[in-house]
């Protein structure tokens, strides 16, 4: 057990005192969670070996993984980075729309970078979050900060103070409350070291943005598909993710089916002695009379979707819930990363309504 600091910030009226402690906890190897505009990430100093293998311990993460480095600003990529000019200037035409921002980019990577960072591959993720409490905690360290999720692995993502809480309290030095997340899903990750530039995880940045900036042959790697023997170029895809305790379905077809289904199925679960979860939209607020039934958002404003999502999962645990049923959303821009969350929470169960 590690005793663990919890410094609150404002991060429209930065402390730089705590900032500072903070700093010196990343500089001396220690590991800090802290807000980005995502979810909460667990960093410490990305040229630092050890630490980096301490983030690993204290989240139970496999070591088959890699981290995301964080910078704050043009210069620290050069330390991070070492990468042919396509995928530079690439990288520069992107960074000038979507940085600071919920975007990470896959580049070769600088031998400054330890193994236990990009665990033996020759590329690194690269992201310098908007998140105000980031950007001054990587400035003041002084050296780029390599950081996952603040969860437990297998655990969904924090996007609270207290979700980082339940996780990691007495695993890590210092745990800064900096209040809820924005966006709340974790960053896009775009590869751009293959032919074509390719979205491997979807986020809030979509692939849209990316075929505006970069070109029409951009794509975004299929997470519903099978990978059977394919390895997965980000090897975060291949594990089961953001799982609550339940046992989560997702149904999709016509809303008006769906609903009317899943309210039937409640009553049913419920009779065989199930405590059911409903996760739904606000649309359907005051419907499901049975069960704990969430709203996560507006289906039109998917913003609002992603916000709400790992808050309303964890909750379904603290509610003690052994099935959770999950209205679908449409897949299209920032839908496709609620999507694909909701997907792997539910280790692929989806069904559709005809
Ligand atoms: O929004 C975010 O990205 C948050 C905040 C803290 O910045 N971080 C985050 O980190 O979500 P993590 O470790 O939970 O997810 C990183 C993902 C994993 O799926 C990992 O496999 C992938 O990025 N990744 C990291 N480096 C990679 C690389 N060199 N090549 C391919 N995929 C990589
Ligand atoms: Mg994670």
């Amino acid at each position: 057990m590690t005793e663990t600091k919890v410094f609150r910030i404002d991060p429209e009226n930065i402390d730089y005192d705590k900032i500072r402690y903070c700093a010196d906890v990343i500089k001396r190897g220690g590991l800090v969670c802290f807000p980005t505009e995502t979810v909460y990430g667990l960093g410490a100093s990305a040229f630092d070996e050890v630490a980096v293998e301490n983030i690993f311990k204290a989240k139970g993460r496999p070591n088959d993984n890699p981290l995301i480095v964080h910078v704050c600003d043009n210069e620290m990529i050069e330390n991070v980075a070492d990468a042919p000019d396509y995928q530079m200037e690439r990288l520069e035409k992107m960074a000038a729309r979507f940085w600071p921002g919920p975007l990470t980019m896959i580049v070769d990577k600088n031998g400054a970078i330890p193994d236990a960072v990009s665990c033996g591959l020759a590329t690194v993720g690269i992201r310098m979050p908007v998140n105000k409490i980031a950007l001054a905690l990587i400035r003041e360290s002084g050296v780029p900060i390599a950081a996952p999720s603040a969860n437990l692995s297998g655990k969904p993502s924090p996007t609270t103070f207290e979700h980082c809480e339940q996780d990691l309290m007495g695993r890590v030095d210092v745990i800064i409350d900096g209040g809820p997340c924005d966006v709340g899903v974790e960053s896009t990750v775009l590869d751009l070291v293959g032919e074509n530039p390719s979205i491997l995880r979807p986020g809030a940045i979509t692939l849209e943005n990316v075929r505006e900036t970069l070109g029409e042959n951009s794509d975004l790697f299929d997470w519903q598909k099978p990978l059977g023997d394919v390895k997965p170029k980000s090897p975060g895809m291949k594990y089961t993710h953001y799982s609550p305790d339940a046992d989560v379905t997702i149904y999709d077809g016509d809303i008006e089916k769906v609903r009317e289904f899943i309210k039937k199925e409640t009553e049913k679960l419920i009779k065989e002695g199930e405590t059911v979860g409903i996760l739904h939209t606000d649309d359907a607020t005051g419907y499901y009379d049975k069960g704990f039934a969430i709203s996560f958002g507006d289906r039109k404003a998917p913003l609002t979707l992603t916000r709400n999502l790992f808050d309303a999962l964890r909750t379904f645990d603290k509610f003690g819930c052994t099935v959770v049923l999950a209205e679908a959303v449409d897949k299209s821009g920032v839908g496709n990363a609620v999507m694909n969350r909701l997907y792997r929470a539910a280790g692929g169960k989806i069904i559709t309504i005809k």
